[in-house]
């Protein structure tokens, strides 16, 4: 299973000045629109940090996943290392450090899902898309990824899909679910 975790994030050390951190232009990728939207709630924030995770799932909503670039973007905004920014996307499930395609499908594997027959939704699913976990199919339509408890276990085995959450699965429920994301154009919203 995969554990959960709640962020304990320190602000121990004073901030460098928004303006500071945002005097290096070097390498920019992301809509000037976007950037100084996320430099206004940056600069209302006590600290920067804070806005650290809204300001990934922004950068990741934009461009897919959190590339490399992305995260050295990030780094310049919010005044943080990479290696910080890392290790606090690597710690979230829903931010994504490689390619994902349009869909992220995350099968709960939290204890109650776990009890309910998890392994077989999971099972099930990887055999559907051919994909093992952690895969995306060929036709970039569907990544497979676990993820800890959803807040669905009254309707256990549940699974988030871009946002929504299905429960109480059975193999004809994912099939039919399966279907209507594939012929819904456009897709869902991308809220990661
Ligand atoms: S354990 Fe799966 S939704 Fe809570």
């Amino acid at each position: 299973m995969v554990s959960c975790a709640i962020l304990k994030w320190r602000v121990d050390s004073p901030a460098p000045s928004v303006d500071a951190v945002l005097s290096d232009k070097s390498a920019q990728m992301t809509p000037k629109e976007l950037e100084e939207s996320l430099k206004e709630d940056i600069e209302k924030a006590y600290d920067p940090r804070e806005q650290a995770v809204d300001v990934l799932y922004a950068l990741q909503r934009q461009h897919g996943h959190l590339s490399d670039e992305a995260m050295r973007e990030a780094s310049r905004l919010l005044g943080m290392t990479p290696l910080e920014l890392d290790e606090l996307a690597t710690f979230y499930d829903f931010l994504y450090r490689e390619p994902v395609g349009k869909y992220v499908i995350h099968v709960c594997d939290s204890v109650v899902c776990w009890m309910h027959g998890h392994q077989s939704v999971m099972d099930y699913i990887a055999e559907r898309l051919g994909v093992g976990l952690g895969g995306t199919t060929p036709d970039g339509m569907f990544t497979l990824l676990p993820t800890c408890c959803l807040g669905y276990c009254d309707r256990a085995p549940a699974m988030l899909i871009n946002g929504r959450v299905y429960g109480e699965l059975t193999g004809e429920k994912i099939d039919r679910i399966l279907q209507e994301l594939r012929e819904e154009e456009p897709p869902l919203a991308l809220d990661r």
